[in-house]
């Protein structure tokens, strides 16, 4: 093989999904193992000659990094997060704890917790889908090529990663960026209500309408909800003192996809700038 055909290779890899080489040797594991001959008949036994067995054709898998087998069942693991992230009293033992979950599979998958970013006491928390292969590398959400456009955009507008604070729903990358399950999904939900109630930020933006559903309980799609703000009420089994003004708007991986689209985000972001300015009018700031 050249130096091209590696190259091309890898490149085909990495556009299937391919992100992360978990050992040296592929491993088939949809090869059937090679059924077993056949004894032979009794009347032929004696006539044939005896030879060696021969050894086993399947090599033994390469070992790789699976989760633990011992998982807890799926409601418990949600109940148990719930309890562990209500317990946590500040953004330091949020993330310890969140560290030390051991119910959500693709803690085990990931090379990083990706927490959170940015200024914690800024008016306006951002929150995307889950971390990427840049983000899991780094420990850092939105660092890819859709991290990049949302620091561009938060630029245009005069706030940078001082001026926000950003996570996901996700803290770990789902391997090969696969869809996350609705249960991976709740088990990581009861960290980000109470990840959003220790921040308690003045807004929040919705970062695609994964995040926009889950936050805001609705199954309309992006397009019909962004632009315009909602309520995002808290844990439905105890909610906010006070609910939080609300906006979902596109993923910004999809405004890469859809570049005319970044019209309708541009307006989505003057008027969370102008609601930003209007809070800070109103605080004497
Ligand atoms: N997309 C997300 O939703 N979050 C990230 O951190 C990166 C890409």
């Amino acid at each position: 093989m050249t130096a091209l055909d590696l190259e091309s290779l890898l490149r085909w890899y990495v556009e299937a999904g391919v992100g992360d080489a978990v050992g040296d040797e592929p491993v088939d594991r949809y090869r059937r193992p090679s059924p077993r001959p056949a004894p032979p008949a009794p009347a032929l036994l004696k006539a044939m000659p005896t030879v060696p067995r021969a050894a086993p054709s399947v090599p033994p898998p390469t070992p790789v990094a699976v989760p633990p087998a011992t998982l807890p069942p799926p409601d418990q693991a949600v109940l148990g997060a719930r309890a562990l992230a209500l317990g946590c009293a500040d953004l330091a033992g949020l993330r310890e704890a969140m560290a030390a979950l051991e119910g959500c599979a693709l803690k085990h998958t990931a090379t990083n917790l990706v927490f959170a970013d940015g200024n914690p006491t800024a008016p306006a928390m951002f929150i995307g889908e889950a971390p990427g292969a840049d983000e899991d590398r780094e420990g850092l959400p939105f660092v890819g090529a859709a991290g990049k456009l949302l620091d561009r955009m938060l630029a245009a507008v005069g706030l940078g990663r001082d001026g926000a604070y950003i996570t996901n729903i996700l803290p770990w990358r789902p391997p090969g960026n696969r869809k996350p399950t609705p249960n991976e999904y709740a088990i990581c939900l009861p960290f980000l209500r109470r990840h959003i109630e220790l921040v308690s930020p003045k807004l929040l933006v919705l970062i695609g309408g994964t995040s926009a559903s889950a936050l805001l309980g609705t199954t309309e799609g992006i397009t019909r909800i962004r632009g315009r703000w909602h309520l995002y009420h808290g844990d439905p089994e105890r909610p906010l003192p006070a609910p939080i003004p609300a906006m979902p708007t596109f993923h910004t991986a999809y405004l890469l996809r859809t570049p005319a689209l970044k019209r309708d985000s541009w307006r989505d972001l003057l008027e969370i700038r102008r609601r930003l300015d209007e809070l800070s009018a109103q605080s004497g700031g």
